[in-house]
């Protein structure tokens, strides 16, 4: 009798390895929680047109790669290519909206694309990713961004990149492809096939070409930058700023296009110049239309997905220590020091506090009480007073007792009390 084998693209994953995955997966829900992320998890068959519409009919995951079919009822299924449309379902399915004004959330688990299989590429294939829904300030891009790179570097990856773009609202992505259509349209002849066809449904694409004659072309083309309305440039001139302030690098590629429709403004990869061809280990973006486009209430939203197979190709995974986690919330009402709060917060993480920041700019009063309802062990409250001394108020929440720190002594002051 022949041997029944695993389906090409799909692995097993043997116990001499399950290790590596508990490691990475333990440092997921670490992290994750360290930002005030929690887990969602969403069936992996879902209805076709989720996807249809949620990614995009004419991109290559929904026409090429997705495994969809009609059950027995003639209902068309399939299985998920990715897990944001999957979210969002559920966040409008549930109401999870009106619940409280920002979720977020983080998920894990196999997704499906019929791609050509090759290393770092499968067809059953893992993502973490998050989600933050609810909030269209760039702080809230730093954060996810933020999170992204926290672990990846604890999975001990060196090497990372990170790319950032913006690709602007609607308004200014609608001129910007008219304007590279008038610019292609005479180079029509010298196009392959693959981008003639994206010409005429969606001419961004054409950007992340890898052919030659293509690349020389696009030299000349416009840029998307040019397009910015003030709105588009202002968020991602804040969301590059917040990014320094917490040192991590990136570099600017206005030809990072992702492979999915929904994204608005900010997009992101990174990637590893340690695991070959397949190099982008994660990806994201904000997508303030998606959840409107699937029948949910216009709402705002950021977030990224990896690929865990890749992240273990590049990894040497490293151990987390289990100490009782003790939550801060940082109160700030002063938006032109919202660089510093997420610097505090990265260093506070980095001796494993849990920390949550305000993206939704509410009131001091709102503020607090959202602490007091995340449970919070301390607050740190910097208002007008506090930024004009560079100090911060320290409160702790469980006894209500309150000291003045100077900002530049907040590190310490933490660690001496983790010792
Ligand atoms: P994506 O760029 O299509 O984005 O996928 C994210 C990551 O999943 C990729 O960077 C890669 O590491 C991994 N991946 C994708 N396809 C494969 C494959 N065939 N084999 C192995 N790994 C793969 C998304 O899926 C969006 N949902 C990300 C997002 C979340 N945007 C906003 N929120």
């Amino acid at each position: 009798m022949d041997k029944i084998k695993t389906i090409k693209g799909t692995h097993d994953i043997l116990p001499e390895f399950s290790h590596n995955w508990q490691n990475l997966e333990k440092t997921i829900h670490d992290s994750a929680k360290l930002f005030g992320y929690k887990e969602i998890r969403t069936p992996i068959i879902e209805q076709a047109k989720l996807f249809n519409r949620g990614i995009g009919e004419g991109t290559d995951i929904v026409s090429k790669e997705m495994y969809s079919w009609l059950d027995r009822d003639e209902k068309a299924i399939a299985l998920r290519p990715e897990m944001t449309a999957s979210v969002v379902r559920s966040f409008i399915q549930h109401n999870l909206g009106s619940q409280t004004p920002l979720q977020r959330l983080y998920y894990m688990g196999p997704s499906f694309r019929r791609e050509r299989p090759q290393k770092g590429r499968q067809r059953q294939f893992h993502q973490f990713g998050v989600e933050a829904i609810g909030s269209n300030n760039p702080e809230q891009d730093a954060e996810v961004i933020i999170l992204a790179w926290e672990i990846l570097s604890k999975s001990g990856i060196n090497n990372l990149e990170l790319k950032l773009s913006s690709i602007g609202s609607d308004d200014c992505r609608n001129k910007y492809k008219n304007a590279l259509i008038k610019f292609l349209e005479p180079h029509k002849n010298k196009l392959t096939d693959v981008s003639r066809e994206r010409l005429k449904h969606n001419p961004l694409r054409i950007l992340d070409t890898k052919n030659e004659e293509e690349i020389n072309i696009l030299k000349a083309a416009p840029i998307i930058g040019d397009f910015y309305t003030n709105e588009d440039r202002e968020h991602f001139e804040n969301l590059q700023k917040y990014l320094n302030a917490v040192s991590i690098p990136f570099t600017l590629d206005p030809l990072l296009v992702r492979g999915l429709d929904y994204y608005t403004q900010t997009t992101f990869e990174i990637i590893s110049n340690d695991i070959g061809a397949q190099d982008a280990l994660l990806g994201g973006g904000r997508y303030n239309g998606l959840i409107r486009s699937l029948g949910g209430k216009d709402t705002p939203a950021v977030g990224f997905a990896a690929g865990m197979e890749r992240i273990l190709l590049a990894t040497n995974n490293n151990e987390n220590s289990g100490r009782k986690i003790q939550t801060i919330y940082i109160v700030c009402v002063e938006q032109d020091v919202l660089n510093s709060v997420q610097k505090i917060a990265r260093e506070l993480r980095a001796l494993n506090f849990m920390v949550l920041t305000e993206t939704l700019r509410r009131s001091m009063k709102a503020q607090m009480r959202e602490a007091n309802k995340c449970n919070a062990d301390i607050a740190i409250i910097i208002g007008e007073q506090e930024k004009n001394d560079k100090t911060v108020q320290v409160k702790n929440l469980n006894d209500g007792s309150q000291q003045t720190i100077e900002q530049k002594n907040i590190f310490e002051h933490f660690k001496s009390l983790t010792l």
